[in-house]
């Protein structure tokens, strides 16, 4: 298909300016102004709109399996919800199960997307078991185009290795090109408290947040850099919650260590103030790390303005509220994890760009470009320029939109930003210069969506 987006303004990373841009055979071919129009180009007038790359997603559980449940979003309806809010990839975890191959968890995660994905995604896979061939296994998958591993600190009884594995595991990064990405908790310390609390009966949701604090965090995040900098190899944090952590990384950044960081909009908006909601309400923000305490946030927009925390992702790991009643009595048996693969966009360029946080350029980095790059998308994705892939967001900076569970497009019952007004939102989604999201319609088809082999670091 040939269409010419026209009258827009175009962002990237770099530059606004006002430009046309020409899409043929799902790729951009050109970005200039005053582009004459082919006879069968499809003619989309983008007027008064900013023409951004589509957001990418890098932290996401669809159908992820827990215990006996599953996250609610299956590649199906998480895709679509992603689209409807401007998210044109996505990468998501594979988990390597405990006695099983890194190879079994890849198809399995494989059959999951394929045939329902209506956006390209990508897969990360989570190391749990490096026994016999793993780090043979991982420069398998790095030829798949899994390029990026993750490691549990946290989670003893399920997910958690140990710092030996974490060195081997990174060391063998340091060869093959890959990116490691760690969950930084210290697990053990935070499974003593959390059973002292239970046995103090304090059971509640809030709970959560009490026995995993700040410090647990931080202390993980030195160690894992400590690590990575005897391996020789970059690290990426995930998903960091509190100013501890991102002062360690601010640190690390000051004495030159490859140290890369993201962080996710509940970070930034929400606080254990949720959590301590009345009730059982609290369940609701159960997520890991947990919410840190309110007035916080604001050492995460200056991580994001400065530079040391350069992604923000969402974590979106969705869990129904009769799912979340599992924990009901035991704050430890609470589903972790919450949805947000819709609104990640919206509230960052609210929040950010809107409040003077960010500039448009530092936005399209944070939730495009900077993703593209670190996990080997880019200039595929994350670009608007001759040759990449034509995956972009129109984005009308008038919309205004109130966000909540009776609209948007997640397989749950609750949002986690429920009633947060925003202005700013996708009007029009291109994937692969396909329309696949137009004034709230969604056109795309499930599994149009294409696996993406993502690169190694050269
Ligand atoms: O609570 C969360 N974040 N659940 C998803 C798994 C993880 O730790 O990223
Ligand atoms: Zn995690
Ligand atoms: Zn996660």
């Amino acid at each position: 298909m040939t269409a010419l987006i026209r009258n827009g303004t175009v962002v990237t990373a770099r530059d606004a300016r006002a430009a046309d841009v020409l899409i043929e055979n799902e790729r951009i071919a050109e970005v200039r102004p005053g582009i004459q129009a082919p006879a069968n180009a499809a003619i989309i007038d983008a007027s008064g709109m900013y023409v951004m790359p589509g957001g990418i997603d890098v932290h996401t559980h669809l159908d992820m399996p827990l215990g006996d449940i599953r996250s609610s979003d299956d590649f199906e309806t998480g895709t679509r919800a992603a689209a409807f809010g401007g998210t044109t990839c996505i990468v998501d975890y594979a988990t390597q199960a405990r006695g099983a191959r890194m190879r079994d968890a890849f198809d399995a995660w494989s059959r999951m997307a394929e045939g329902k994905a209506s956006i390209d995604y990508g897969f990360h896979m989570i190391v749990t078991d490096l026994a016999g061939s793993g780090l043979a296994d991982m420069d398998a998958m790095v030829r798949e185009g899994v390029t990026s591993f993750k490691l549990f600190m946290a989670y003893p009884r399920s997910l958690m290795v140990d710092d030996g594995a974490i060195f081997r595991v990174m060391d063998r990064a340091a060869r093959n090109g890959s990116l490691v990405c760690v969950h930084a908790e210290n697990g053990p310390v935070i499974d003593v408290l959390a059973e002292r609390a239970l046995a103090e009966g304090k059971t509640a949701p809030v709970y959560h947040a009490l026995t995993r604090p700040p410090l647990a965090e931080a202390e993980a995040v030195h160690r894992s850099i400590a690590i990575a900098e005897i391996a020789g190899a970059p690290v990426y944090i995930v998903h960091v919650s509190s100013g501890d952590a991102l002062d360690e990384i601010r640190r690390a950044h000051a004495r030159g260590a490859p140290v890369f960081a993201e962080t996710c909009p509940q970070y930034l908006l929400l606080s254990v103030d949720d959590l301590a909601r009345p009730g059982f309400e609290g369940a609701k923000y159960v997520l890991t790390p947990p919410l840190r305490a309110n007035g916080r946030q604001v050492a995460l927009w200056a991580g994001l303005r400065d530079g040391d925390l350069q992604v923000v992702a969402t974590d979106h790991c969705p869990f129904r509220l009769d799912q979340k009643d599992l924990g009901r009595g035991d704050f430890t048996k609470i589903p972790n994890g919450g949805p947000g693969i819709e609104n990640r966009l919206q509230l960052i360029w609210h929040h950010g760009v809107n409040r003077g946080r960010l500039t448009i350029n530092q936005f399209v980095e944070l939730v495009s470009t900077a993703p593209a790059r670190l996990f080997g998308l880019h200039p595929k994705k994350g670009e608007i320029a001759a040759g990449s892939d034509a995956d972009i967001v129109i984005w009308d900076p008038a919309a205004e939109r109130v966000i909540g569970a009776a609209t948007h497009h997640m397989r749950v019952d609750y949002s986690l930003f429920e009633g947060f007004q925003v202005k700013g939102a996708a009007r029009t989604v291109l994937s692969r210069g396909e329309v696949i999201v137009d004034a709230g319609v969604f056109l795309g088809k499930p599994g149009r969506g294409r696996y993406q082999k993502r690169a190694p670091r050269r």
